[in-house]
C-alpha cells in the first residue's frame, strides 16, 4: 500500500464515521476561520476527525485545512490540503455537504500542477467518494455504506450537457457574467445547492457548468485555490472535463497565500470555452 493509497483509506474511515455522527454537531456554532467565515461546530469537529486520521500516516508531510490558520508540520512527505465540511452552510437546513482533499507533492503555497491526487466525498442521501490519482487512468467513484466501500462507476463527462448552477447575486455580478447567465440559464436546468461538492457532483453526473465567479462581494472570487478550486479542476480535468479562472486553467492559478481564493469555472469543455470568451477580455 503506498501513501496515496493510505490517504485514501483514512479520508473513506473517516467519512463513514462523520456521515453517522454529523447531525450530533450539525447545529453547533464555532468561530470565524482565516477566510473570515462563520465556522459550524461540525467544521471544527471534522477538521480534528481528519487531522487525526491524515497527519500520522507515512508519507504525510504537512496537512493544511480551511479551518485552520497555519500549515502543521507532520514528517516528511505529501501536503495535504482539506476543506474537512465543504458547504457547511447547508447544514442548519439538512442539505448536502462534502468534502474536499487534496494531495499535493510540494509544500503549499503550490499550484494545482503539484497535485498527485484529489478526493471529493458527498455526503448526501447516500454517500460518495470519488478519486482522481496520478497513477490512475481513471476517475472512480465509491458508494461508501456499512463501513464498507464499493465502487460504483467512473466518471467521464457526458458530451451533452444539460446543467448550470453560477453562484452569487445578479446585482452583485459583472455586466458579462450576468449575460453569460442569462444565455446559460435559457438552455439548461439551473442547479445551484450551495455546497460546491453537490453541486459538481450535478456537473459529472449530467454534465454543464458549475461557477462561482467574482462579485462585488467576493471580488477574488470566493472559493479557495488549495482546498476547493484546484482539486476540483483536477478531477474535472481527469475526467475529461475543463476548468477555468476567467482565463486559464484553475491548475495554473499561482496562490499567493494557504486561504487564497480564486474565481471558479468547472465542467465540458466548451461552456469553460463559453466563460472564457466572455470573461477573458474583462
Ligand atoms: O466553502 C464555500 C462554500 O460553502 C461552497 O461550498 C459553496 O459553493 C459556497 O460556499 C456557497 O456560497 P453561497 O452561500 O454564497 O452561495
Amino acid at each position: 500500500m503506498n501513501t496515496i493509497d493510505r490517504i485514501e483509506r483514512a479520508v473513506r474511515e473517516t467519512s463513514h464515521y462523520l456521515k453517522r455522527n454529523l447531525g450530533t454537531h450539525a447545529g453547533k456554532r464555532g468561530q470565524t476561520n482565516p477566510s473570515d467565515e462563520v465556522q459550524t461546530g461540525a467544521d471544527v469537529w471534522s477538521d480534528d476527525l481528519f487531522f487525526d486520521a491524515l497527519a500520522p500516516l507515512d508519507g504525510v508531510g504537512n496537512y493544511t485545512s480551511e479551518e485552520r490558520e497555519a500549515t502543521v508540520d507532520c514528517g516528511d512527505g505529501y501536503a495535504i490540503a482539506i476543506d474537512p465540511l465543504d458547504g457547511s452552510g447547508n447544514l442548519a437546513s439538512n442539505n448536502s455537504v462534502g468534502t474536499i482533499v487534496g494531495v499535493y507533492e510540494s509544500e503549499l503555497p503550490a499550484n494545482g500542477r503539484d497535485l498527485v491526487a484529489a478526493m471529493m466525498v458527498l455526503h448526501g442521501p447516500y454517500t460518495t467518494m470519488t478519486v482522481a490519482r496520478a497513477d490512475s487512468d481513471v476517475v472512480q467513484e465509491y458508494l461508501l455504506r456499512d463501513g464498507h466501500s464499493e465502487r460504483r462507476g467512473v466518471f467521464e463527462l457526458p458530451e451533452d450537457y444539460t446543467v448550470v448552477g453560477l453562484a452569487g447575486k445578479p446585482i452583485d455580478r459583472s455586466e458579462a457574467v450576468n449575460e453569460l447567465a442569462k444565455e446559460l440559464e435559457r438552455d439548461l436546468k439551473l442547479r445551484y445547492g450551495g455546497a460546491t461538492v453537490a453541486d459538481l457532483a450535478q456537473v459529472l453526473e449530467y454534465g454543464g457548468l458549475f461557477g462561482y465567479p467574482e462579485s462585488n462581494v467576493y471580488p477574488e472570487g470566493k472559493l479557495r485555490v488549495h482546498f476547493e478550486a484546484a482539486p476540483l479542476a483536477y478531477l474535472v480535468e481527469a475526467a475529461g472535463g475543463a476548468s477555468s479562472d476567467g482565463g486559464k486553467s484553475l491548475l495554473d492559478v499561482e496562490p499567493d497565500g494557504l486561504h487564497a481564493r480564486t474565481p471558479t469555472f468547472l465542467g465540458n469543455r466548451e461552456l469553460i470555452d463559453r466563460v472564457e470568451a466572455v470573461l477573458g477580455s474583462d
